[in-house]
């Protein structure tokens, strides 16, 4: 299967998993006071829902989807915006892969490799943005 297939189905078992935004956000805030810092005025359970779409445009992304979405949050990370500096990804995509890890009872390391090039190909646009 491709790696978008695989991921397609992994992230529909996270989704599945009625705790599996709380779990995100909670590994993401511990892994540094630079992140708990940007989300001190956020009302966390909106938060939830726009990061479930975020990562469905990710996902789609790498499925031919053209890359507008993903250039829109490159816009709003971006310096002039959200200012989230590029460093900041490597911490958001561990929280994402642990949370995975957790939450998807069929994740392997196939479909932990799959992940990795799928977001990598996504979090390059939105960076490219900074
Ligand atoms: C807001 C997705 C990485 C911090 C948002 C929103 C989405 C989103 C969909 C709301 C819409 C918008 O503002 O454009 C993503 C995705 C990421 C990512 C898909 C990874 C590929 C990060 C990282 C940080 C971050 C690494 C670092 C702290 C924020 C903050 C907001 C936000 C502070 C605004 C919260 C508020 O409204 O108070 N993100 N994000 N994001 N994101 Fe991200």
């Amino acid at each position: 299967m491709s790696a978008a297939n695989l991921v397609m189905q992994s992230y529909g078992r996270c989704c599945a998993s009625p705790d599996f935004f709380d779990s995100f956000y909670r590994h993401f805030l511990a892994s540094s006071p630079l992140i708990r810092e940007k989300f001190v005025d956020t009302d966390m359970g909106a938060q939830k829902q726009l990061l479930r779409q975020g990562i469905l445009n990710l996902v789609m992304h790498a499925r031919g989807m053209p890359d507008t979405k993903l250039r829109a949050l490159g816009e709003s990370h971006s310096r002039q915006h959200l200012d989230i500096r590029p460093e900041l990804y490597d911490l958001w995509l561990d929280a994402l892969l642990l949370t995975i890890s957790e939450h998807d009872k069929e994740c392997d390391a196939d479909v932990r490799q799959a992940w990795r090039e799928v977001l990598n190909k996504g979090i390059a646009v939105i960076k490219a943005g900074y």
